[in-house]
């Protein structure tokens, strides 16, 4: 939106189709486009050209090629707003037309993009259809360009903004919203609840992080209260001072081209600095927009950002009570965008798992201290609550749930208080019980997982202390929660997880060494802790040169059906992390269990045939690892091992392929042993030809429940 300089159609597309590339790893179902598409000059904007397809962003990037000379590419723009989304499919087949945008009739009126879920979209779609409309998709996407055609047939006069704010108070559900309209040429509306939604803006002027003068007033409110209301038409009524207003001034640091906050109905604008230029950049996540620009404002729920003529406004609806957040903020992101290029790997995948001696190190910088203290600047206000507490309850889901069992024997040892790992569906199922003196911690890589975001806000109101373990500044688990710890792993991209995994694990593995710094008892134990993560990152150096060897293993097994991963102790999450990992990339059958229930049932299915791996270490639970392996041996097993270098050649005799990792500390060691697996996982799916960063049916950000 309002270019710097006159932009061409053709670039406006590049940047549009570049963001869809960066977002591919949340979907990657089908993608499209909507622009100002018409040739005719007296009415330029009178036009929005629609491009989707079904299938990946380059299959749209070619249909535009082939339509690009019906699209004049040379056409000049000083303000245009195009919209764009990939998506991974919830509500209908991944079909052209149930690819966004989506639109309100046939001329292109209004257009959404959606992210999330419209739980109430079949009422919508009945009392929609019952007034005429002519639904072409499956989605739940397609009631809201509907219904904002419906409200601005009924109020012509709403203005864009008043109409989007009608539109999403009938929505019940998650959602990131971005229109676009012929009727409203040049200006966009975007709004959440639930799902994330950043705004990018890039300026001719540098603007003054953590300066911004932010103003309520009393506006109006166009609503009903809720959906069923739609029956009656007559509810669309104005009901003034509903609505909040939050309106933001932007400044530059020199002063010169500022922004006036005006009234809450008017949009603000520039003066005292004629050049001042602006375009705005409105994505789920910042990797969309990190080329164009750092200086970020994320929107919190029921915020209704709007852009007209170079301003930018942000409204609140005040549903009930306002208790939103009434504040916000420019940031300036840190994320480069080197860091979210693949370099010379071959995929993402490959790239970070490559660069785990790294992302560790980036874990523990700064809270390592020489003195033995370990320091998380996140949490250290709330260190004296959280070494109070009942009892510890972790909850995440896929690899970060993992990444909780793998530390909830050292958190227990550490703490000596009691810890829970719970899986967030689950959690929520189960109405878990809380109370004001449990410490949760929300562990997402993300941390915008639906569910996950949901435990958080089911604990918060409890009364809990709420902590966000997560790699994403800014996202909503980090903004809702108490305080947390960030774990620095680097942006990641490939869908299946593996350096925010073990950072994960290291984050967690700190938080439980904060817990016992002032227990004199437990001093040797935290210094052998202490030594070994710093020596982890030449550990894992060392690891990751089985790459060749753990090649040559996929090799013989790759067109296997199925594959057993056992284990127990601290690599029990070893095994379930290995055997997701193997799931996910290529669509192997794989299990991984505890080898205490080995004999409970597993045992049935061991003979010649089957493929099995086993991590076993020198550790307290070593003995038993060898009762199992031997266990295995006697139903004519051969399973491949893991073990650590100190486990003596003899015990493991015979066996046809040994993997050996360093030896280091037990509650750290299945740092090391997960990695053969994240390797493992990565050749077994080449050699079957997968797509090792987007497995099919999955996506990096589960973002609906
Ligand atoms: C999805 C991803 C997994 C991830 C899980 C939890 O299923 O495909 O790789 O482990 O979500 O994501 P989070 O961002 O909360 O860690």
């Amino acid at each position: 939106l309002n270019f710097l300089t006159p932009k061409k159609r053709s670039e406006i597309v590049d940047i549009l189709v570049q963001g869809l590339q960066r977002m591919e790893y949340r979907g990657y179902d089908s993608a499209g486009i909507a622009i100002d598409g018409s040739n005719d000059i007296e009415t330029p904007h009178s036009k929005v050209a629609l491009l989707r397809k079904a299938g990946k962003v380059s299959v749209l990037s070619d249909y535009i090629k082939e339509c690009s000379d019906d699209l004049d590419m040379d056409m000049e723009y000083n303000i245009h707003c195009g919209i764009a989304h990939t998506r991974w499919a919830t509500h209908g087949s991944p079909r052209d037309v149930n690819s966004h945008p989506h639109r309100s009739n046939d001329k292109n009126e209004f257009l959404v993009v959606h992210n999330g879920i419209i739980t109430n979209y079949r009422e919508i779609k009945e009392y929609l259809e019952k007034k005429g409309h002519k639904f072409e998709s499956e989605t739940d996407t397609e009631v809201i360009a509907k219904l904002a055609q419906h409200i601005h047939d009924r109020y012509p006069d709403f203005s864009f903004r008043q109409l989007v704010e009608t539109v999403i108070q009938q929505l019940e559900g998650a959602f990131a919203l971005a229109f676009k309209s012929s009727r409203f040429p040049g200006q966009l509306v975007a709004s959440r609840r639930g799902s994330p939604l950043l705004v990018g803006i890039k300026s001719n002027s540098r603007l003054q992080t953590n300066h911004f003068p932010v103003s309520f007033s009393k506006g109006r409110r166009f609503m009903s209260n809720h959906a069923t209301h739609l029956r009656d038409e007559t509810s669309f009524v104005e009901t003034p001072n509903n609505i909040l207003d939050l309106s933001i001034a932007v400044r530059s640091s020199n002063g010169s081209a500022k922004l006036e906050m005006s009234d809450s109905t008017t949009a603000v604008r520039p003066f005292d600095c004629a050049d001042w230029e602006v375009e705005y950049f409105v994505a789920s996540d910042a990797a969309a927009i990190i080329e164009h620009t750092k200086q970020v404002l994320f929107l919190e729920d029921d915020d209704v950002a709007f852009v007209e003529d170079g301003a930018l406004t942000i409204h609140r609806i005040s549903r009930h009570a306002d208790n939103g957040e009434q504040k916000r903020e420019v940031q300036l992101l840190e994320m480069e965008l080197q860091e979210i290029m693949k370099g010379s790997y071959k995929t993402y995948m490959q790239k970070e798992i490559f660069e785990q001696p790294d992302s560790v190190v980036n874990t523990m910088r700064g809270r390592l201290l020489p003195s033995g203290q370990v320091v998380l600047g996140g949490i250290k206000e709330y260190l004296p609550d959280i070494k109070r507490c009942r009892r510890l309850i972790m909850v995440a889901c896929g690899t970060s749930f993992h990444s909780a069992i793998a530390c909830r024997q050292i958190l227990e040892e550490l703490s000596e208080l009691p810890v829970v790992v719970e899986l967030a569906s689950d959690f929520l199922d189960r109405e878990t019980p809380i109370f004001r003196d449990d410490v949760c911690l929300f562990i997402s890589q993300s941390g915008e997982t639906a569910d996950t975001l949901m435990a958080l806000r089911y604990c918060k109101p409890r009364g809990a202390l709420t902590i966000g373990v997560t790699n994403t500044v800014g996202s909503s688990i980090c903004r809702e929660s108490h305080c947390g710890i960030h774990i620095n792993a680097g942006p990641e991209i490939g869908v299946a997880s593996t350096k925010a995994y073990t950072s994960q694990i290291l984050s967690l593995l700190m938080f439980a060494l904060t817990l016992s710094d002032d227990r004199i008892s437990m001093g040797t134990r935290r210094e052998e802790i202490i030594d070994a993560l710093n020596n982890l990152p030449n550990l894992i150096r060392e690891v990751l040169q089985l790459d060749e060897k753990v090649h040559e293993i996929a090799k013989q097994i790759y067109k296997e059906k199925s594959l057993l991963i056992m284990g127990r102790g601290f690599n029990f999450a070893t095994c379930l992390e290995g055997a997701l990992k193997i799931k996910e990339l290529s669509y192997m059958h794989c299990e991984g269990i505890m080898s205490g229930e080995l004999k409970h049932g597993p045992l049935a299915m061991v003979d010649e045939f089957l493929s099995i791996c086993m991590v076993i270490c020198n550790d307290n639970v070593y003995k038993k690892s060898l009762n199992a392996l031997q266990q295995v041996v006697a139903r004519k097993g051969s399973p491949i091992i893991i073990a650590d270098k100190s486990v003596p050649e003899n015990d493991l005799a015979g066996m046809k392929h040994i993997l050996r990792v360093p030896k280091t500390v037990d509650c750290v060691q299945n740092i090391l042993t997960v990695i053969p697996l994240q390797l493992l996982s990565y050749h077994i799916a080449e050699l079957n030809g997968a797509n090792v960063d987007r497995p099919r049916n999955l996506a990096k950000s589960v973002t609906v429940e």
